[in-house]
């Protein structure tokens, strides 16, 4: 039965702005549901909750029938979740609707969304039905979700290799029989935009209804144009795109969120529709689906990539240090980026280093620039790339890769069933002092740092936590990098090794040392703004 706390639409909803596209994010099911991203409650319920505050219209938590966990995910998020839209996915089956309709029962807006493959390669061979069937199917499940729900989602599976005008048929049965949103989705990634583009003109002339309900896109990255096929769709007068953080989903992924939303804001008047989007909330959030699946996104991954607001080359640093607009079409404060930067590699040249340095406290005159750029390349030259902690140490006139004055002697690490690590660890001074510590943490990586952090007699407040593997294998080493806050400042530090406790205990150690060694050199030498 129809909860009668549940509103048609989020109240804010000024239906219908014919202007603005609703973002409907599926990360939490179609997303959720590829190989490596699965997410336990907690974490999908972290995710629901951040998705709200970035402003997605819709959001599908899952797929309740598919597995109690899967229900109790949804009914949870539609429990907490205020002013989104908490959408279930449903078979066009009685048991499916029904199960989706009862773990919707809380939430404030609900809609169930049901779908049914419409192409003839799948009436054929996966439904073994006549096209007279499919379009019983689906009127019979509309109606019914109908009554349990104000809003009823029908998605044509495999729309795009759809004949059109059954397609149309299928539509125009769904509008009368109540469905609110039509979505046709590229199941497989197989589109092109044009061809996008002629079949939303085409629905939306020949669909009985068009005019009552909103049309949706849902597209895959098989051929890499899911993105493309997105925004010709919303050209073509789509007013939803069905999209994932990260461009996560099935085999090559859904249309990335990120992508979607900004190619709208950036190409405003390209397209000439807005969303409802916090933009400066796309950073955290691919950040934190990074963090709950553990699965990174390549460092040349548009809009959340590490790459995406980075510039190397000399020209590039040049142009962006005379006018930003040089080299970048959005500021990365628009997508919660604190700030472009200036990467200092092989690749950098003389201004950009100097700039950095200034924006750090140092003044080097033009001798002391060369000499310090000299050391620079040698280094940038064999394939590193330099933090701010290395150009201090450039500037203070010391070796960045200089080990210590701390080294790791011995370190034990347990983790514990149900809870709880410990670590221990044994250093060595280069003065000539050992220091021996054991402390508790959520985990050994966290028990390890505050052993760490005792033994050495350095705070550390982690900021970020990163594992990748070099290589497969369960023998891969593991790089890990760190980034802590200490005394306001922030430091980065990297270490590798098979076991990735020790990889954090070597990053950590490489930050307590670079604080050590600035404190010691520093206070002579920055006001004086040359090297030492
Ligand atoms: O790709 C697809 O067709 C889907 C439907 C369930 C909408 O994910
Ligand atoms: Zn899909």
């Amino acid at each position: 039965m129809k909860n009668p706390d549940q509103h048609d639409a989020p109240a804010s909803d000024d239906d219908v702005v014919a202007e603005r596209v609703r973002i409907f994010d599926t990360s939490l099911r179609d997303g959720e549901q590829a190989p490596g991203f699965s997410m336990d409650r907690r974490a999908k319920l972290r995710m629901a909750q951040q998705l709200e505050a970035l402003g997605v219209d819709v959001l599908e938590a899952g797929f309740p029938q598919a597995s109690p966990d899967d229900f109790a995910a949804v009914a949870e998020i539609a429990g907490t979740l205020k002013s989104t839209t908490v959408c279930a996915l449903a078979r066009c089956q009685d048991g499916d609707i029904d199960s989706a309709a009862r773990a919707l029962q809380a939430a404030r807006h609900a809609r169930i969304h049901l779908f049914l493959s419409t192409s003839p390669l799948h009436r054929e061979h996966k439904l073994g039905m006549s096209r007279a069937q499919v379009l019983d199917t689906a009127v019979r499940a509309i109606e019914r979700a109908r009554d349990h729900c104000h809003e009823v989602e029908f998605s044509a599976e495999d729309a795009l290799r759809t004949e059109p005008e059954f397609l149309a048929e299928v539509f125009s049965a769904a509008v009368a029989a109540g469905a609110t949103t039509l979505n046709a989705p590229d199941t497989v990634g197989y589109t092109t935009p044009s061809e996008i583009v002629a079949l939303f003109e085409y629905l939306r002339r020949h669909v009985a209804g068009a005019e009552r309900v909103i049309f949706s896109s849902h597209c895959h990255d098989d051929l890499g144009m899911a993105v493309a096929n997105s925004l010709a769709a919303v050209s073509a007068g789509a007013r939803q795109v069905e999209c994932t953080i990260n461009g996560i989903g099935e085999r090559a992924g859904n249309a990335a969120l990120e992508e979607v939303v900004m190619a709208l804001k950036v190409r405003a008047p390209h397209f000439g529709v807005d969303t409802r989007i916090d933009t400066r909330q796309l950073y955290p959030t691919s950040r934190l689906l990074t963090e709950l699946t553990g699965q990174a996104v390549p460092r040349n991954k548009a809009i959340v990539g590490a790459n995406a607001f980075a510039h190397e080359s000399g020209i590039h640093q040049h142009g962006m240090l005379k006018h930003r607009g040089t080299y970048e079409i959005m500021r990365p404060q628009d997508v919660g980026i604190a700030a472009t930067s200036l990467v200092m590699g092989k690749h950098s040249g003389r201004a950009a280093l100097r700039q950095r340095l200034q924006a750090m406290g140092y003044t080097p005159d033009d001798a002391a620039l060369d000499d310090i750029f000299t050391r620079f390349k040698i280094l940038a030259d064999h394939g590193r790339e330099l933090h701010d902690e290395d150009l201090e140490a450039l500037a203070l006139g010391r070796d960045p890769d200089a080990d210590g004055p701390w080294h790791l002697v011995q370190l034990h690490a347990n983790s514990h069933f149900g809870g709880g690590a410990s670590a221990s660890v044994r250093l060595s001074h280069d003065d000539g002092h050992h220091a021996a510590e054991a402390a508790i943490g959520d985990g050994p990586v966290d028990a390890v740092l505050r052993a760490i952090e005792r033994a050495t007699g350095t705070p550390l407040e982690l900021t970020r936590f990163q594992i990748d593997a070099m290589g497969e294998g369960a023998d891969a080493p593991g790089h890990a990098q760190l980034s802590a806050r200490h005394a306001g400042r922030d430091w980065r530090g990297h270490g590798d090794s098979t076991d990735i406790v020790e990889a954090a205990a070597l990053a950590a150690l490489l930050i307590v040392n670079r604080i050590e060694q600035q404190a010691s050199a520093a206070p002579a030498t920055r006001n004086l703004g040359a090297t030492a």
